[in-house]
């Protein structure tokens, strides 16, 4: 190199302050990490590793996903629209500041529709301390860090809290955008944007979270006129939240795109990198799992068990069996296990939904996957699809003879719930999305009992055309009629001694329209015994 950085040395002070300056979106100067490039004229400190230099590409849409181990692991995401060299992370704990570099990987899909390319950098940190604070940055050669922290997941079982909501979209300013695909100027609108999509991120950061669990359809960009500008408002969006704390996403039916991929996947199996064990890489990234204290998450692709055709492309199917294969091990291990005590599953489609102008429950979801959880005692159920709030009674089995499989309440409790012997599921389909159903819930006397009915999706018979069966619902718990958006709070308790009871307390928050505040709708208590008991449950 014959042109040798200008060095400037850069207190450990003056670095955290530049941090703070890059996450507030003031202006800090353009800093380089590392040996910068020749072009970029770079400064570099000897004291931090930081440089000065030139920006080129931008980091966008910085992330945060786990690695397969939680306590050890963070991947660290950001979106670029050129290829770039060298991507990469700084990182230490946040009391000693930068210190180590983890290189990313690059991936690409292309989009069918506009033919751009999408380069996204995945840069995995382990060997990282259980329950500490740390502080990154992600550049590239020539651009300006961008910044975040994290925490990493405590050592066995430990309090923690983590938030869940799916159907989020892209931020739009106005309400009125809504499914209006043009105004009069004939300019395309995003369909399904809302500010509330903008509002909710807003939200978890008031919860502060561990992680957040994001039940697929996550933007829309299916729908919309330009899908890598809609992929890249959500990553923005959501980096306000999502650079200081890991979203784990499950992909929906809305991330299916025609022309990206033979699943229609690629744009999420590239912006994402997921805890995955799948060898085929076409199946990467699509179903994982992982566990946080005493709590796994298991967090599936319902695209290939729905009868119902909800995205670009009917996939039903499409692993041959691989993905149910993988859930029975994961659910088996995690119930033998004496760590675990609370199996979490995380999807999109539905096994219950009482809104008359959504999708309904799909009778291949329950047939599929109903026997499982109720065999290993699946605790919690949180999905989206429906474009509302809505949770079951805990249920096992399903109402004799019912042909759409009802599942069946074994308690009427609402506010504690013994978990060992029921799954809650919780729609939480309020994340932004504009085509609301909270608003369509049965209210009939389906039985003559006070039980109303809700509808079940039995035949696919093509794009989001099922015939639909009606069932009493008994299995009907809480709805929020009254708000369309919201997200919901997981407190985990987990017991003082083997054997103990441990608990999770549940908090449904609403995003008030139109202002975006928070307000609380309801709370509960799952609560089972701990698998570290020795003689069982009594
Ligand atoms: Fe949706
Ligand atoms: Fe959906």
């Amino acid at each position: 190199m014959s042109e040798e950085p200008k060095q400037t040395r850069i207190s450990r002070r003056n670095a955290l302050g530049l941090f703070g300056a890059t996450v507030s979106g003031a202006a800090a100067g353009p800093l380089v990490l590392g040996a910068g490039t020749a072009e970029a004229m770079p400064a570099t400190s000897e004291v931090t590793g930081l440089t000065t230099g030139s920006p080129t590409t931008p980091v966008q849409g910085l992330h945060l996903t786990f690695g397969a181990d939680p306590r050890s692991q963070m991947v660290v995401s950001w979106v670029t629209d050129a290829a770039v060299k060298n991507p990469r992370v700084v990182y230490g704990t946040l009391s000693g500041g930068f210190g180590s570099t983890a290189h990313a990987k690059t991936k690409t899909y292309v989009d069918g529709t506009s033919g751009r390319t999408v380069w996204v950098h995945h840069a995995l940190i382990s060997k990282l301390k259980a329950d500490t604070d740390y502080l990154y940055a992600a550049q590239h050669d020539g651009a300006t860090p961008d910044a975040g922290t994290f925490h990493t997941a405590p050592s066995g079982r430990a309090p923690f809290t983590f938030t869940s909501f799916g159907d989020q979209g892209a931020p739009s300013v106005t309400w009125k955008t809504g499914a209006n695909p043009a105004d009069a100027s004939g300019r395309d609108f995003e369909p399904n944007a809302t500010p509330a999509a903008a509002d909710i991120v807003t939200g978890i950061e008031k919860v502060g979270p561990l992680f957040h669990l994001l039940n697929g359809d996550l933007c829309y960009a299916n729908t919309g006129p330009d899908r890598v500008r809609v992929w890249r408002d959500f990553l923005t969006n959501n980096s306000r939240s999502a650079r200081f704390r890991p979203w784990m996403p499950a992909a929906g039916n809305h991330e299916i795109e025609l022309g990206n991929g033979k699943l229609g996947l690629d744009a999420y199996q590239t912006y994402f990198e997921l805890p995955s064990t799948e060898t085929q890489p076409e199946l990467d990234n699509l179903w994982y799992s992982f566990t946080v204290g005493s709590v796994k998450v298991i967090t599936l692709q319902n695209d290939e068990i729905a009868l119902q055709e909800g995205g670009d492309i009917y996939i039903k199917g499409y692993s041959g069996g691989r993905q149910l294969a993988w859930l029975e091990k994961e659910l088996k291990s995690a119930r033998a296990s004496k760590d675990i005590d609370w199996i979490v599953i995380c999807m999109h489609q539905v096994m219950i939904s009482s809104a008359t102008a959504a999708n309904g429950a799909d009778l291949a979801l329950r047939e599929a996957y109903g026997p499982l959880f109720d065999k290993y005692g699946v605790d919690l159920v949180v999905c989206g699809h429906e474009h509302d709030y809505e949770r079951s009674l805990a249920v096992r089995g399903v109402v004799p003879g019912s042909v759409t499989l009802t599942p069946n309440p074994s308690q009427t409790a609402l506010d504690v719930i013994e978990s060992e012997h029921g799954t809650t599921h919780m729609i939480l389909g309020g994340g932004g999305v504009s085509g609301i159903t909270n608003n369509s819930f049965t209210t009939d006397d389906a039985d003559g009992h006070g039980h109303h009915s809700a509808y079940v999706q039995t035949e696919h018979v093509g794009k989001f055309n099922s015939v639909k069966e009606q069932e009493t619902a008994v299995w009907i718990g809480v709805r929020d009629a009254e708000h369309p958006y919201g997200f919901a709070e997981f407190n985990v308790d987990p017991g003082r001694h083997p054997g103990d009871m441990t608990r999770i307390h549940v908090t449904y928050y609403n995003i008030i329209t139109p202002t975006g505040e928070l307000s609380v709708f309801e709370k509960f208590t799952l609560q089972r015994r701990r698998s570290d008991g020795g003689h069982g449950h009594h």
